[in-house]
């Protein structure tokens, strides 16, 4: 049995890297394939070397461009990669431009295709990850959840209960087997904060990070919590680019309080996260990492595709209104807040293993 997956992006590659792990111990043949939609050192090649992820087998270096190119470019490349390689299925994770792109190739050749975190709805169809995900559930063979909320919303889309298996979370498998080798990063005395003292951010949403009033929005808030304690911004190249574009860097970079660096690797990242007095992000993926960790998330976004982060796990989804997230953190730094603690059903470190037993049983 052949089995071909296909990723993009970074938190493509911590979801991929437990199922590829599984698929080896299985004796599973496993083609991989890197759309390059993440194409940076620090985007891509370093989570490969830390993750212990095989160097994928093609390439299709499809970099960035609009959302419609992008996805064009990974199917007309992607088509006689998987006509060559003639898997028995495509495997596919998360939400962004290349899983929807690869989904849609797949089905087209008439090849099974099983997605990695199905049925998480925000919807908000704004946001252009919420229509990949509707999009691949559709077509997907094997729907493969994170959280019992995503099999209502697949079944409400009219998807057989067969198709679904809740089997947990991929992105905390990877989060269990290193979060030891993370505790020995130095990365906090690298960028001079300290344990507890510090709140992390990411910011890359293009809801925020995409129009000048988002931009303004953000630098206002950063403005405002500096004062409360040290922000360290590990800084996405779409925001990089925006902040730039508009002036607005530097005058980020002024703030006393705001330590901006380069992406950081995911040991490092991970070590910051679990340090942190709270994490302000409007990523997917850290509501559930944060969630694990027991960290505090204020989420700066106006929903959550991930509600299993808000009713058990740490999540604090506030608004995008400053006087609002203000005030959250206020409460989170008086103690007034104490976000909830329990690990969603599950998130145990073995869902890639319950993905591979299910696929090589059915197929
Ligand atoms: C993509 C996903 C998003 C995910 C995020 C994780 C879609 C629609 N979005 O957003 O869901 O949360 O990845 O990071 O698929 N760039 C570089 N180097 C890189 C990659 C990107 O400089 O290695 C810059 C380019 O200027 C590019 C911009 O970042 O135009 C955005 O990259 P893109 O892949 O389009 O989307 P992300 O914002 O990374």
């Amino acid at each position: 049995m052949k089995i071909a997956s296909v990723v993009g992006t970074r938190p493509n590659f911590m979801k991929i890297a437990p199922v590829a792990e599984a698929l080896a111990r299985h004796g599973l043949e496993h083609y991989l394939v890197h759309t390059g939609q993440h194409y940076d050192k620090g985007m891509s090649e370093l989570f490969f070397e830390q993750l212990g992820l095989p160097t994928p087998d093609v390439n299709l270096e499809v970099g960035s461009a609009s959302n419609v190119q992008q996805i064009a470019a990974v199917m007309s490349k992607l088509e006689p990669v998987l006509r060559g390689v003639s898997p028995d299925l495509v495997v596919v994770v998360g939400d962004v431009n290349s899983t929807f792109a690869a989904a849609l190739t797949a089905h087209d050749l008439g090849l099974p295709v099983a997605h990695v975190e199905a049925g998480l709805r925000s919807f908000d169809r704004r946001m252009p990850e919420e229509i990949n995900r509707m999009l691949t559930d559709a077509i997907s063979d094997f729907l493969f959840t994170t959280e019992e909320s995503a099999a209502i919303n697949l079944n409400r889309e009219g998807i057989a209960s067969e198709k679904i298996h809740f089997v947990g979370n991929v992105m905390i498998d990877t989060l269990v087997k290193h979060k030891d080798r993370a505790a020995r990063s130095n990365v906090l005395s690298r960028l001079g904060v300290s344990r507890g003292a510090y709140a992390a951010l990411t910011l890359h949403r293009p809801s925020n990070v995409d129009t000048e009033a988002g931009l303004q929005r953000v630098v206002a808030l950063l403005r405002r919590l500096e004062s409360r304690l040290p922000l360290v911004l590990p800084i996405h190249p779409r925001t990089r680019k925006n902040l730039q574009d508009r002036g607005l860097l530097q005058e980020l970079e002024s703030m006393p309080h705001v330590v901006i660096t380069e992406p950081l690797g995911y040991l490092d990242f991970l070590a910051l996260m679990v340090a942190a007095k709270f994490v302000l992000s409007d990523s997917g993926g850290i509501q559930e990492e944060t969630t694990v960790l027991g960290v505090p998330c204020i989420t700066y976004r106006e929903n959550t595709e991930r509600p299993v982060t808000v009713t058990d796990g740490t999540n604090l989804l506030v608004s995008i209104e400053e006087a609002e997230i203000v005030e959250m953190v206020d409460a989170v730094l008086e103690g007034r807040v104490e976000p909830n603690g329990r690990r969603p059903p599950l998130w145990d470190g073995a869902a890639a293993e319950r993905i591979v037993t299910i696929l090589q049983s059915r197929l």
